[in-house]
């Protein structure tokens, strides 16, 4: 089954946003398999958003994702990758709607309160780099029957 990884950044954890965040991801179907309250670290984050390094902004994005803890977590179910990715809204706050996450709760790019994995690979890239395999479990959920045909 598909995997992805999301994160509560520091404002999300500090706003007191993680339980909407937990509730939007569980309500819609997916299965929670992975969860910590973590502080990320520098070479951590540098290997996360190793895409983003010749930004003019990733200096103050490592900043922003090392000012508190980040509820890092991850979820499985069918296209969990592309339906979490619905779930967060678009990057740019302007640009997400209301209903989604980012739409219904942040107001600037640097405070997108969220992070989700972009595509299969990079959520199995993702989830190694802040998980080690046995933090991870497996279980079976009592709501698939209800939630799959
Ligand atoms: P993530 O889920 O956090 O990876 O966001 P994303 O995939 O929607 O966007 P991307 O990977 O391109 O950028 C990662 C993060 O960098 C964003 O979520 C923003 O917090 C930040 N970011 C991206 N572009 C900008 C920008 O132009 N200015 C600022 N200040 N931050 C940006
Ligand atoms: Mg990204």
């Amino acid at each position: 089954t598909e995997r992805t990884f999301i994160a509560v950044k520091p404002d999300g954890v500090q706003r007191a946003l993680f339980p909407e965040v937990l509730r939007r991801f569980s309500q819609k179907g997916f299965k929670l398999v992975g969860i910590k309250l973590t502080f990320a670290k520098e070479e951590l984050l540098r290997e996360h958003y190793s895409d983003l390094q010749s930004k003019p902004f990733f200096p103050s994005l490592l900043s922003y994702m090392m000012s508190g803890p980040v509820l890092a977590t991850v979820w499985e179910g069918k296209d969990v990758v592309k339906q979490g990715r619905a779930l967060l809204g678009a990057t740019n706050p302007l640009q997400s709607a209301p209903g989604t996450i980012r739409g219904d709760f942040a107001l600037d790019m640097g405070r997108n309160i969220i992070h989700g994995s972009d595509s299969v690979e990079s959520a199995e890239k993702e989830i190694a780099l802040w998980f080690k395999k046995d933090e991870l479990v497996s279980y079976k959920s009592e709501m698939y029957g209800w939630i799959y045909e």
